[in-house]
């Protein structure tokens, strides 16, 4: 059995303060206003409140996070809805085993959003990079923890020198590309 539409997941990867969120409610809110369609949000700070309530921030427990919200995504393209993840998803292979999972059932979008690690410290909107300086946070990523760079996004956005706006218009013709 087929759906319709072919599901999307727009899968947003980048560091604490690098737009994520903001981007991901404002791509949500212009899903359901312009596309008339519902989005689930896989916020990575909402995810951490009850799906991944017990992980922490080790390699093995971020995989375990991001394996589960690939999971969730992908039963939801594989029914044709729209599924926006904003984790940090800081390694590679988590990201291509959660693409490999997913576009098993649909498309798979990765945006790498590339807001430098100085802007998003500067930003420092909850207090953590901050914390994190001080010795207070461990295996913080970008400060004492790792980000590998996407080398497969198919998108590349730095929040730092592009509008929410432009960044939602591009996304929606992303996913308005192939998602009629
Ligand atoms: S991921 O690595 O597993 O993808 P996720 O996006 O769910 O991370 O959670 C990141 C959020 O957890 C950050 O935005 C921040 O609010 C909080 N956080 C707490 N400790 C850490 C840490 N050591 N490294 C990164 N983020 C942390």
């Amino acid at each position: 059995m087929t759906s319709s539409a072919t599901g999307v997941c727009i899968f947003l990867t980048g560091l604490s303060g690098a737009g994520k969120s903001t981007i991901a409610t404002a791509l949500d809110n212009a899903i359901r206003t312009k596309l008339k369609r519902t989005v689930t949000l896989l916020d990575g700070d909402v995810v951490r409140t009850h799906l991944s309530k017990e992980l922490g921030y080790s390699r093995a427990d971020r995989d375990t996070n991001i394996e589960r919200i690939a999971y969730v995504a992908s039963e939801v393209v594989k029914h044709g809805g729209i599924v926006i993840s904003a984790a940090i998803a800081p390694y590679e292979a988590a990201r291509a085993a959660a693409r490999r999972r997913i576009e098993a059932n649909g498309r798979f979008v990765l945006v790498h959003l590339s807001t430098p690690l100085a802007v998003c410290e500067a930003r420092d909107t909850k207090g953590l990079y901050a914390k994190a300086r001080r010795g207070e946070i461990d295996m913080f990523t970008g400060v004492t923890d790792a980000y590998e760079l996407p080398t497969q996004a198919e998108l590349t956005i730095d929040t730092s020198t592009s509008s929410i706006d432009d960044a939602v218009a591009t996304l929606l013709a992303a996913i308005t590309r192939d998602h009629a």
